[in-house]
């Protein structure tokens, strides 16, 4: 039986002392050839509800496999997440995640691969307005109709945007999405996502190795390191929005920030 799209829609009430989002003293232990590859050590953080995250850190220091335990495709080998104050232990529509590659359905249009996971969510006859209004969130309403193969890399990410926000989801889990894009394309996408973020308050954890877009983006950036995977420092954004790129003030940030990493 279909879910009553009423319910999806509605989140849990959070009161100031519940957090959103809670890591607590997670590790993860994969097995590897020569024995335990430490990839997580003692990682905690709390998120308020509509917090905007930036996970920043070197390759291989488990960012992905940070995302990857929250959006509960694998479990902790130590330690609890919890999402308003219930434990994670599988993928459940509260979270969805994006990814630097998009994972459209090269056989489905645009409006198909949007659709394509509100299907058993909510009533169908609410399936086609809403993608219709999520194509218009994104600004890809002219080319409902295409092939992901005959858009670009930027509509891309939108098509891949859209297909999650249809969803409602309380958490946005985001890794990488916009590192394959062109500075023109990836600075328009900060844009929308900003301007979508303000509108819905989504609770985000954003992965980035750009230390401009973790400016432009965070409330606050985590800085994780490496051998093994950890949070290092926890920085506070508090420069206003909009952020200017070219204010003396973001450069001050951005040289403080490097000197983190
Ligand atoms: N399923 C797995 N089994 C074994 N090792 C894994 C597994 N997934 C990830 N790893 C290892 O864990 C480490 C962290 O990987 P992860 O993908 O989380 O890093 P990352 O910080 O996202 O890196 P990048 O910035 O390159 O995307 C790497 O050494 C990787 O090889
Ligand atoms: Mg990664």
């Amino acid at each position: 039986m279909n879910k009553p799209f009423q319910l999806i829609r509605s989140r849990p009430a959070t009161t100031e002392q519940q957090p959103a989002l809670s890591i607590c003293k997670v590790s993860k232990i994969f097995p590897a050839d020569n024995g335990f590859l430490n990839v997580l050590d003692n990682v905690s953080f709390d998120m308020t509800s509509g917090e905007l995250i930036c996970l920043l850190g070197p390759s291989g220091c488990g960012k992905t496999t940070l995302l990857k335990l929250i959006a509960g495709f694998m479990k902790p080998s130590a330690g609890n997440i919890r999402i308003h104050n219930r434990t994670v232990s599988r993928p459940g529509p509260d979270r969805c995640v994006v990814f630097q590659e998009d994972a459209l359905f090269p056989w489905l249009t645009v409006s198909e691969n949007i659709a394509f996971g509100a299907k058993g969510l909510m009533p169908k006859s609410r399936v086609v307005p809403e993608v219709r209004r999520h194509l218009e969130m994104v600004g890809l309403t002219a080319f409902k109709d295409y092939l992901p193969k005959e858009i670009s890399g930027g509509m891309k990410q939108r098509v891949a945007l859209a297909r999650v926000l249809i969803l409602q989801p309380q958490l946005l889990l985001m890794d990488e999405p916009f590192g394959a894009l062109d500075a023109q394309t990836r600075e328009d996408m900060q844009n929308l996502l900003l301007s979508l973020w303000e509108k819905f308050s989504h609770t985000i954890v954003f992965v980035t190795h750009d230390l401009v877009e973790a400016i432009t983006l965070a409330d606050r950036i985590l800085v994780m390191g490496t051998n093994p995977g950890r949070i290092e420092s926890e920085i506070p954004v508090t420069l206003p929005r909009p952020r200017k790129k070219e204010s003396d003030a973001f450069h001050h940030f951005f040289r403080n920030l490097r000197s983190h990493m």
